[in-house]
């Protein structure tokens, strides 16, 4: 497979393969073996979902999650996305809305893993009162930083959410996580490196400046696509692989192709980690390629 940066065993180089939007309930079953062989072939040292396992919350729709997480590789980071929060039974949605996540995929709605050059912070952005939209508060944004703010310099600080904190459209405000730029001008004060989100089925890496101005630190927003379901917002299945190798980031992105059944590199985005930040040096697309 293809690599954006060489792979050198004693080498600081952390691989993480990123998913997000499973839909089980809406799925395409045929990307599961595919997606957990591509997986198997990253050697990640860290699985992120960034939400929205299920389509419905439904008990069954969460089974099937946990039994595909359970054939992906540890440790793991997930967060729930809206569509884990049952949509129709009101009592659940506002009394108990993440029971069944927390039931079956994690107790945890902060999970953490870090090591000697990585931190990888999941925080969860669904809320029962808004169907779509999801929102960070300032104490989780607190709670996060205090967090990360232990780690030791020069480990790349990475959080994860369901919600976007860019969009394609730049004018477009009302897609974006509630309170983002309240968070933002946290993250970036505290040194955060990278946000990992989903949501829109997109797939995109964007740096932070170009919608918000917080002077003297440029982060980097990876969405990734869905990986598995058949609501697709006009791309095929896809999922990312960020290679960290300070000062340097790769994002690839893999994308499923039916006709071989398989996922495989399509786009490689290169990444600096420069005295303002993060900025993109190299885009290479590889679609049509072998
Ligand atoms: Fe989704
Ligand atoms: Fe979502």
């Amino acid at each position: 497979m293809a690599s954006g940066l060489s792979w050198a065993k004693g080498s600081p180089l952390r691989a993480i393969v990123h998913l997000s939007d499973l839909h089980f309930g809406r799925l395409d079953r045929a990307t599961l073996p595919a997606l957990i062989a591509a997986v198997d072939v990253a050697k990640p040292d860290v699985v992120v979902v960034s939400g929205d396992l299920t389509q419905r919350a439904r008990r069954k729709e969460f089974e099937d999650a946990r039994k595909f997480l359970d054939d992906l590789p540890s440790p793991q980071i997930v967060v729930p996305g809206n569509h884990d929060v049952p949509l129709y039974n009101i009592v659940a949605r506002t009394l108990r809305p993440l029971a069944r996540y927390q039931r079956y995929i994690s107790d945890d709605l902060e999970p953490f893993y870090a090591d000697d050059e990585i931190a990888v912070l999941g925080i969860n952005t669904a809320r029962s009162l808004t169907f779509k939209n999801g929102r960070i508060n300032r104490q989780q944004v607190v709670r996060s930083c205090a967090r990360l703010a232990k780690c030791r310099a020069g480990v790349t600080r990475i959080i994860v959410t369901h919600h976007p904190f860019d969009v394609p459209d730049a004018s477009d405000t009302r897609g974006l996580l509630g309170r983002a730029q309240m968070a933002m001008a946290a993250f970036a004060h505290h040194g955060v490196d990278l946000i990992l989100s989903g949501h829109l089925h997109v797939s995109r890496t964007s740096e932070s400046t170009a919608r918000y101005k917080v002077s003297g630190h440029s982060l980097l927003v990876i969405q990734a696509g869905t990986a598995t379901s058949t609501r697709h917002r006009g791309e095929v299945n896809s999922c990312n692989i960020v290679r960290i190798d300070r000062p340097r980031v790769s994002v690839e992105c893999l994308t499923w192709n039916s006709e071989r059944g398989s996922f495989a590199v399509s786009a490689i985005d290169g990444f600096m980690h420069t005295p303002d930040g993060w900025i993109r040096i190299t885009s290479k697309s590889l679609v049509g390629g072998s």
